[in-house]
């Protein structure tokens, strides 16, 4: 592992949760942030559809900043430009962008401000790609609107032209706004990777205004491949974590030595990363929080979505999820921030999250009588707590537990050989103290 992508990511390591915001002009359409490609909307089009009445008029990101707050997210990263090309920020290089449409304001420096304020760390989403830009490859794209209308088959670009204005714009971000925690760039794929967007270049400038910033693996990969930072050899630009899309890594993510390399899931709440008007499959509480567990027993981040509807607000459902998961983590955050891979293997029950001597033990299934501490050498316990209470906890080994004393155990109530629900059947934590 590459020390110093070790140590640029150590805030990053340690505060585990964050909030994707995905917003823009498709938030109209409402049918998540890939329409203008699922249905071949020219750029002319889709502009002429949406630019115009792009109105939030309920925007408020101090309120959207205080929600992450109350939901444990130490983070937040907003897509400033996604695959649509239209900004968020107000770009010199541009007319599509906010400041243009009745919203008439720069989003990105509200959301920063606001953020911010709230000492929650900030992070920009910015797409490689640009579908509404003149050089950007159309006709046989994989992806573009256009990739299979004839008209743009003999089309003549300048692909220069596009990395000028692409690299300008990062420029502006990374100049124009502050300091910024996470620079988070999507996505590459096929020939469209590394020096294809002169890569190296834009990394040098990149750092040369923001030194410390964390940046995603995307420059070089997606969800679907990771690029040079597993490698012993890594690229300027292979970016500082990598960026597992929708899944949870079963392994977690390590390079080719087997070391921990930094990680961050991204997920959304329903099945779209910007707003669908019809996509009401939230996941709930319980699994959001076993999602992130699962991320940080596997030394990774958990950066989950919400995607504002066109009037500026995050929806009902995503809201009541984030403040289900922040009062559990209200209680129970101190077996995550900070935390990561625990030294003893996963037990059967659920999982454990370590910092330093202290194991948490996050138990999903009550058991029979005395929970097993499985792998934990049961002399080296010396002490264990209810980490929501802080009650002290007893052992729980009893006449019936005497055929397994290479296991330690401990009673969920009074007497070790009755059965008690889970205090809190989402994830009952204990904290757990070695010698
Ligand atoms: C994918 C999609 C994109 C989304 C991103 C989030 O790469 O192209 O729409 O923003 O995943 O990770």
């Amino acid at each position: 592992m590459n020390q110093q992508i070790w140590n640029r990511t150590e805030w990053f390591r340690s505060e585990r949760f964050g909030l994707f915001i995905h917003w823009g002009l498709y938030a109209i359409p409402a049918l998540g942030e890939w329409v203008m490609s699922e249905k071949r909307m020219s750029a002319e089009e889709y502009r002429q559809r949406y630019f115009h009445c792009f109105d939030p008029t309920d925007y408020n990101p101090r309120e959207w900043a205080r929600l992450a707050k109350k939901a444990g997210m130490r983070y937040a990263v907003l897509t400033a430009k996604h695959h649509d090309g239209f900004c968020l920020f107000d770009s010199a290089l541009t007319d599509y962008k906010s400041t243009n449409t009745p919203a008439g304001r720069d989003l990105v420096r509200e959301f920063l401000d606001a953020f911010r304020a709230e000492g929650i760390r900030v992070g920009l989403y910015f797409s490689l790609i640009d579908w509404s830009h003149p050089d950007f490859p159309k006709y046989n794209d994989r992806f573009h609107p256009m990739r299979q209308n004839p008209a743009y088959q003999d089309e003549e670009i300048c692909f220069d032209r596009y990395l000028d204005f692409m690299h300008g714009q990062v420029k502006e971000l990374v100049s124009n706004y502050g300091k910024l925690d996470i620079l988070w760039f999507d996505f590459s794929y096929d020939d469209m990777c590394a020096e294809t967007w002169r890569a190296e270049k834009l990394i040098r400038m990149v750092r040369q205004y923001q030194p410390q910033v964390i940046i995603d693996n995307r420059l070089e990969g997606s969800g679907e491949k990771n690029g040079s930072i597993t490698t012993d050899h890594p690229t300027s630009y292979s970016g500082d974590f990598t960026s597992p899309e929708m899944i949870i890594p079963p392994q977690g993510m390590r390079d080719i030595h087997g070391n921990p390399l930094p990680w961050e899931l991204c997920a959304t709440m329903n099945n779209h990363w910007g707003y669908c008007y019809h996509d009401h499959c939230f996941k709930s509480p319980e699994t959001i929080i076993r999602k992130l567990v699962e991320c940080v027993s596997k030394g990774g981040n958990f950066l989950l979505n919400a995607g504002p509807d066109a009037r500026g607000n995050i929806p009902q459902e995503s809201r009541l999820l984030m403040q289900a998961v922040g009062s559990w983590l209200e209680k129970n955050g101190e077996s995550l921030y900070g935390c990561g891979i625990s030294e003893f293997e996963k037990p059967e029950w659920g999982r454990y999250t370590q910092k330093g001597n202290i194991v948490y033990a996050h138990i999903y299934e009550t058991p029979l009588g005395a929970l097993p501490l499985y792998h934990i050498p049961p002399q080296r316990i010396r002490s264990i707590r209810m980490l929501s209470s802080g009650a002290e906890m007893q052992r729980g080994e009893a006449w019936n537990t005497a055929l397994y004393s290479e296991t330690a155990f401990v009673a969920l109530g009074e007497n070790p050989v009755f059965s008690y629900p889970l205090s809190d059947p989402w994830d009952t934590v204990l904290k757990i103290e070695l010698d």
